[in-house]
């Protein structure tokens, strides 16, 4: 439904020669979706939307599973590798597709791309960071218990975690 939205609004500013105006669409709407109860857009640190995340199923305040509709506004390549809070999480892959770079237990790095239909596991202590095929992905995101903070890595060994980033990007800004 949305990358529709985006699809027919980009479609008639290309039309009427408005390209500038196209990239600030899907952060005006982003702007209006996050305000809708159980809605929630994660933002880059340009201040561009990267993430919608829908709520499903949430109980206990996010310590129990819980099961989100994701959709990516873009990719996160320009970011370290990132952790996640849960255990375990689960992402079947519905539309568009992802290339994941995921960091080794060796230290190294596989990339591997995802399609729609496919299925990706992400343990705990995964580190990991995923580029866009196309404009737009949905996906269904299983979320295991939550049992610990989550944060960057920008080498095998170091751990920055997302507060201390914030702050520190915030900071370099001033
Ligand atoms: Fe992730």
């Amino acid at each position: 439904m949305i990358e529709s939205v985006f699809a027919l609004t980009d479609l008639a500013l290309r039309t009427f020669g408005a390209q500038k105006a196209v990239t600030a669409v899907p952060t005006t709407v982003a702007r209006l979706v996050e305000r809708l109860p159980g809605c929630r857009v994660i933002w880059g640190d340009d201040g561009s939307p990267y993430l919608l995340r829908i709520y499903l199923v949430r109980i206990f305040r996010r310590r129990l599973p819980g099961v989100f509709l994701h959709y990516f506004f873009r990719g996160d390549r320009e970011r370290a590798v990132h952790s996640h809070p849960w255990q375990t999480s689960a992402s079947i892959i519905l539309s568009g597709g992802y290339v994941e770079e995921r960091r080794m237990p060796d230290g190294g790095t596989r990339s591997e791309a995802f399609f729609p239909g496919d299925l990706n596991i992400i343990a705990g202590d995964t580190f990991h960071r995923v580029d866009l095929m196309k404009d737009g992905c949905w996906t269904l995101f299983i979320a295991g218990k939550r049992t610990k903070s989550w944060g960057f890595s920008e080498r095998p060994g170091h751990f920055e975690p997302w507060q201390d980033r914030d702050k520190r990007i915030a900071e370099e800004r001033e």
